[in-house]
């Protein structure tokens, strides 16, 4: 590969060795947005966005980080598209190359995904996939980076419940920067080998654990931040009943809140399930951060916009 190849954005891996950089760019957007210095760095560019699921955060963020940026957020339902007609992810991934400057994509399948960013000659960008949603964790890494002072080492996160795209990307991140991963999922929902694979390598090279459970309560015993997500992502509608079974004693609530370290984060990528995955005294008590989570999204798409397109308009990486 070229050393000015593209910067797609598909997992965490294509941030390994950019990820502390990515962090303190957003942090330094978010205090310049404050005193409403928009961080304009890319002006005029176009962003494609390609949603096959809903979104609120995702969408919303990006629209507005490429404003800011000083660029356009076209929004390509896959509907009215020709896509929605059977042409090719291929051919799409061409034609949109010619117009636009990257594509954000929020795909029900990663290998739709990897497609679109093996036509595309300009970066791709994943707003969530069945797989991974490496945008989410850039803005939940910056969300403990602003209550942590800046480190993670010495602090342990503990995730409960699916082992799903968010989980793996996730897991990926905090062994990327050095923070004790802990995962309480059921057996049957654990994460992907190859992934757990990568992660227990990252976190290698940055001196951190991971580990998983099947035990809520193991994975919060010292923690000082868990987080959840819903049983049933974006997908996985069909197995709803078997899945409410199989994650019953996996609810965040005051209980287990009571078992991690005193003052413990309470995070969640939301939408939320309310009284299933996490209970409303948890989400809105005041160990809560999911606000901050979600405004970072904000802040995280700036820097992964800027790192992904190149400052010379129209030139390749
Ligand atoms: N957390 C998240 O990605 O939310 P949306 O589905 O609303 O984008
Ligand atoms: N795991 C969830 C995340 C939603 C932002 C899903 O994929 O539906």
């Amino acid at each position: 590969m070229s050393v000015h190849a593209k910067h797609d954005l598909l997992g965490l891996a294509d941030l390994a060795g950019h990820l502390d950089a990515l962090l303190a760019r957003a942090a330094q957007m978010k205090e310049a947005r404050r005193r409403a210095d928009l961080s304009a760095v890319r002006p005029g560019r176009n962003i494609g966005m390609i949603f096959e699921k809903p979104s609120t955060r995702t969408r919303t963020s990006f629209e507005v980080a490429v404003n800011d940026l000083g660029g356009h957020a076209l929004y390509l339902s896959p509907k009215d598209l020709q896509l929605g007609r059977g042409e090719s992810i291929a051919d799409t991934a061409r034609v949109l190359s010619r117009y636009v400057d990257a594509i954000v994509y929020r795909a029900f399948r990663a290998e739709d995904m990897a497609e679109l960013a093996r036509w595309a000659s300009i970066p791709v960008i994943n707003a969530l996939d069945n797989r991974e949603h490496p945008c989410q964790i850039v803005a939940d890494l910056l969300t403990l980076r602003e209550r942590w002072s800046g480190s993670y080492s010495g602090h342990r996160l503990a995730w409960i419940g699916d082992g799903n795209n968010v989980c793996n990307s996730l897991m990926l991140g905090c062994a990327q920067v050095g923070l004790d991963f802990a995962g309480a999922i059921p057996e049957a929902y654990r994460p992907p080998a190859d992934v757990l694979e990568n992660a227990h390598r990252y976190a290698k090279a940055s001196g951190s654990k991971v580990e998983l459970t099947t035990s809520p309560r193991a994975a919060v015993t010292g923690a000082d931040a868990i987080y959840t997500d819903v049983w049933v992502s974006m997908g996985d509608e069909a197995d709803e009943a078997q899945r409410m079974a199989d994650f019953q004693g996996f609810q965040v609530n005051a209980k287990l809140l009571a078992a991690a370290r005193p003052g413990a984060l309470v995070m969640h990528d939301l939408p939320a399930h309310r009284g299933v995955e996490i209970t409303d005294e948890v989400i809105d008590g005041p160990n809560s951060v999911v606000w901050d989570e979600a405004e970072n999204r904000l802040h995280a798409q700036k820097a992964i916009l800027e790192w992904a397109l190149p400052a010379e308009r129209g030139s390749k990486r």
